[in-house]
Order: structure tokens, then C-alpha cells, then sequence
């Protein structure tokens, strides 16, 4: 398998303890602003734009998740970090566990939000093709459609995410649709993850079920979950307080390790 790792942009606040932010589909670093002002006293906070989206490049092809897991290393051996805590949000978890499954020697603490180990079922994969196939007869809004009402059940922030996934380049989309449906089952990788994990899942999740949170959680080496009531897809954005504090419980655990 042939690797060719892109200079991804990103942002950078705060100091101490490295932690790498990944965003999720269809997003960018942004969509972790309201954690900076309550965390960037407390960590070095790093948030990345994945390749194809944000101010990152957006090369041709298939986004896999572990040539986004090697974009990440480039940008970890760029700035000179030996482990950092990588925080992943749902197709940033399974970027994360790729890049811990690939370099574990790397990674000091995971959060994983909204996220999963499993692979897509059959009807899922062949879903996200024919997403990738209408994307480019229709164009972005055909993601917006498919979404943006079940991210949240806020209908204040419905719009700002419709936004953000109408500015996204449509082969940046493209390309991690594809990656999505290729990335392999990841559960028989957990029980050799032995970092301090938090997996935090919102009750309302409308694309994540509770119980591939709690698999996960119960599969991983060292893990605890945080459940949080009446939220959806995007605790960050939902419960910003609450999802801040159990990225600080890994934190905490990491450096008091
Ligand atoms: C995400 O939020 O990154 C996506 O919902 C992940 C997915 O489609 O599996």
C-alpha cells in the first residue's frame, strides 16, 4: 500500500500536554471551537484540517483512514511530538484508531466522541458509494439532505453545520465517503489499546447507537464512558462543558500516570 501523506493546516492554542483535535465528516478544525477558551489553559491543543477539508489540501483518490492516520503522523513529526492524546470525533475516532493501531507507541490518551470500531455493514458501504456518485450530479447539498436534521436536534446550530458541509470541497467529500466504506473492522484492535480512553456518546445520537459506544468501550483496555443525555451527534458542539471535562479526565490520567 502505497502512502502519500499530505502537509495537513492547522491551529494551535494553549500549552502543556499535546492534544491532537480530529474533526469528523463532514467538517473542519472549527468544529472544535467552542472547546479552545475552556481547554487552552489546560493543554497544548492541536486541530488539524483532515485532507480535503477545511484549508488542507484536497488531493485526488480515496481518503482511506489510515492515510489520513499518516497525514496525522506527518503533522506530530513536523512539531516534534513524541505521544500526544488524539481526541477523534466519529470519522476522526476512526482516523484515531487507525493511527494507534498503526503507532501506538505514539499516543499518550484517546477520547473518542460519537465514534465506533465496527466496519460499515453492506447496505452502509454501498449507501456512502451512492452518496459519493450523487455528490457529484448534485453536488454538496446532497450531504446537507442527508445530515444535517440528524447531527442535532438543535435547530440553532442546523444551519451553521449545513453551512459548513456546503463549503467543503465536493472531492474532499468524495474522497472520505470512500475511505469510510473501505476502512476495515477495527474491534480486534482494541483489547490491544491499553492508553487511557474515554468514548463519549450522546443519548440522542440519530447516527450512532448507543451500543457500538459502549462496545467499544467495554473492548478497549483501559476505558470508561460518558454518557450524555438529550444529546445528539456533536457533543461538542451540544454539551460543550461536559464533553471538555471528559477529554480533562484523559488528560489528567496522563499526566498523573
Ligand atoms: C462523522 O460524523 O464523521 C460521520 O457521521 C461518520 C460516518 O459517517 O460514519
Amino acid at each position: 500500500m502505497e502512502l502519500n501523506p499530505v502537509q495537513l493546516y492547522f491551529e494551535e492554542y494553549g500549552k502543556g500536554i499535546p492534544v491532537i483535535f480530529i474533526h469528523g465528516f463532514p467538517f473542519d478544525h472549527t468544529i472544535w471551537n467552542p472547546m479552545v477558551p475552556i481547554l487552552k489553559d489546560k493543554m497544548r491543543m492541536i486541530l488539524p484540517d483532515l485532507r480535503g477539508f477545511g484549508r488542507s489540501p484536497v488531493p485526488d483518490g480515496v481518503y482511506t483512514m489510515r492515510l489520513m492516520a499518516e497525514d496525522i503522523l506527518g503533522l506530530v513529526n513536523l512539531l516534534k511530538i513524541d505521544r500526544a492524546v488524539l481526541v477523534g470525533h466519529s470519522m476522526g475516532g476512526y482516523v484515531s484508531l487507525a493511527f494507534t493501531h498503526a503507532y501506538p507507541n505514539r499516543v499518550a490518551g484517546l477520547a473518542l466522541l460519537s465514534s465506533q470500531a465496527a466496519a460499515d455493514s453492506p447496505e452502509k458501504r454501498q449507501g456512502r458509494y451512492q452518496t459519493a456518485e450523487e455528490i457529484t450530479r448534485r453536488g454538496n447539498k446532497v450531504v446537507a439532505e442527508k445530515m444535517a436534521t440528524k447531527l442535532t436536534n438543535r435547530p440553532e446550530l442546523t444551519s451553521q453545520l449545513e453551512k459548513s458541509i456546503m463549503k467543503t470541497q465536493a472531492k474532499g467529500l468524495i474522497g472520505a465517503l470512500k475511505g469510510m466504506a473501505e476502512r476495515p473492522d477495527a474491534l480486534n484492535w482494541l483489547s490491544d489499546i491499553c492508553v487511557p480512553t474515554v468514548v463519549i456518546a450522546g443519548e440522542a445520537d440519530a447516527l450512532l447507537s448507543m451500543e457500538r459506544n459502549q462496545t467499544m468501550a467495554q473492548l478497549l483496555g483501559k476505558s470508561w464512558l460518558v454518557k450524555l443525555p438529550e444529546v445528539g451527534h456533536m457533543p461538542m458542539l451540544e454539551a460543550p462543558l461536559q464533553t471538555a471535562e471528559a477529554i480533562l479526565q484523559v488528560v489528567d490520567f496522563v499526566e498523573t500516570a
